[in-house]
This record gives structure tokens, C-alpha cells and sequence, in this order.
């Protein structure tokens, strides 16, 4: 794992971009693993920079997000689907038939599961995989304890996680108590991993990330065992290091 240090979030989401940049510029029908909530913002809004500034172009790439909560329709306005379209797809040059994310609205979930795990095999598997991180160590919804050689799957969310994203719904109450998610091993199988953290609500999770044994009750800790991680932190994020 290769951590490197911004003196803030906005520098660190314009490195995270000009990442994902090259990683397109070198293939441009690259498959891009996404993820949602508060950390990648400042990376997508770069990514929208760089499209709208002819310096990039996302029309032969294709996107699978991480996870989707179960029991929202894809277009919720809390649903992933919905944040993916505000803060990236609606303003990018993405075709509509080559970004996917889990349907949470699945009659059945665990078909579901399987057509996405399915999915990514059939688009060719992920060439560079963003990752935030929970404060519990959680990568996508893997929340601790999920085996390493987990695929797409459904997850009850932990307390901690459904009171973290409580802030973007009415009340506790309706944030969803399950969501689809990849698992270790779909992460794990994707060519390169770039995790993102921010904030000083990181910092122990960091720290503990760089300290930690590889052991399923720290999920992010699986990320040691693949050859091609970076991670990029900034100050406040590094600061118990
Ligand atoms: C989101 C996801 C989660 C978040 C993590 C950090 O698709 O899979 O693992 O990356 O919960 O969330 P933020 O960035 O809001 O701190």
C-alpha cells in the first residue's frame, strides 16, 4: 500500500482525478469501480472540471458503483443511482447504458447479486476501483467481519453506518437497514485500488489501517493482500500516523 499525504481534501480529489485521468487517457473503454458519500465529491467535481474543459472524455468508459441501498428505487432521491447522476453522470459525456450500479429495487436481491457480479465479469472486470473508507474500517458496505472471499452481496448495515449516512435523510428511521454491495473479493479482483480519506474522522481508522494485521474484523485491511493499492489522505486524515 502507497500512502500519500495532501495538505487538503481539494488537493487531494484533483490528484484522485488526474488518476482516474491518465487511467482513461491509457484506455479509454476502462472499466472505473466508483463509490459514493462525502469523500469522492471533491474528485468527481475535478472529473467534471476536466470534461468540461475538453481535457477528458468518458465515452467509451464504462462505470460499476460499489453499492446501492436495498428498498430505494433508483430514482429516490437518496438512492446511490441519484447521487451518482447529481454529482458525476448528469454532467459528463458518460453514455447512460455504460454506468451500472446494484438495482436495490430487485424483487430478488440475491439474483440481483449475481447478475451484477455477472455484469463485471462481462464488461471485463474493473480496471482501477475508488474506495472510501467507514470509520469502522468498512470498503464498500463490507462491514467488519465479511469474508474475504465475498462477491456482490446483501448486507444488514451496522448501527454505526446507518447513523453516519443518517445525515443525508429526514430521520434515522429511514435510512435503509440493508444494501447490495461487491465484496472483498470483487474489490480485491479489480487491476488497481485507490482508497480516498479525508477529514479528521479518518484519522484512527488510518492509522489503524497502516498498523492492523490482515483479519476479516478490519475489512479494509484485505487491501494489503492485492499488489497495486494507493491511497491518498489528506493532513488531517494522516494526522495520528
Ligand atoms: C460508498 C461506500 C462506503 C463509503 C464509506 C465512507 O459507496 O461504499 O464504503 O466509501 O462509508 O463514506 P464517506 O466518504 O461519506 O466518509
Amino acid at each position: 500500500m502507497n500512502i500519500i499525504e495532501f495538505e487538503d481534501k481539494e488537493q487531494l480529489g484533483k490528484e484522485a482525478a488526474a488518476l482516474i485521468a491518465r487511467t482513461i487517457a491509457s484506455k479509454p473503454d476502462a472499466v472505473l469501480g466508483l463509490a459514493t458519500g462525502g469523500t469522492p465529491l471533491d474528485t468527481y467535481q475535478e472529473l467534471i472540471h476536466l470534461y468540461q474543459s475538453q481535457q477528458l472524455s468518458f465515452k467509451q468508459t464504462k462505470t460499476v458503483n460499489l453499492d446501492e441501498y436495498a428498498g430505494l428505487d433508483p430514482d429516490h432521491e437518496n438512492s446511490y443511482m441519484t447521487y451518482m447522476k447529481r454529482h458525476l453522470f448528469d454532467h459528463i459525456d458518460l453514455p447512460q447504458d455504460q454506468y451500472f450500479l446494484p438495482n436495490g429495487a430487485s424483487p430478488d436481491l440475491e439474483k440481483e447479486c449475481l447478475r451484477y457480479d455477472q455484469l463485471i465479469q462481462d464488461i471485463g472486470g474493473i480496471d482501477l476501483q475508488l474506495l472510501g473508507i467507514g470509520q469502522n474500517g468498512h470498503i464498500g458496505f463490507n462491514e467488519p467481519g465479511t469474508p474475504f472471499n465475498s462477491k456482490t452481496h446483501v448486507v444488514k448495515l451496522d448501527e454505526n453506518t446507518r447513523q453516519a449516512n443518517a445525515r443525508y435523510f429526514s430521520s434515522i428511521d429511514e435510512v435503509p437497514t440493508h444494501a447490495i454491495t461487491m465484496g472483498i473479493a470483487s474489490i480485491l479482483s479489480s487491476k488497481k485500488i485507490l482508497l480516498l480519506a479525508s477529514g479528521k474522522s479518518k484519522a484512527k481508522v488510518i492509522q489503524y489501517l497502516e498498523q492492523t494485521e490482515i483479519h476479516p474484523d478490519f475489512p479494509a485491511s484485505a487491501l494489503k493482500l492485492h499488489e497495486d493499492v494507493t491511497i491518498l489522505i489528506d493532513r488531517e486524515a494522516g494526522s495520528l500516523r
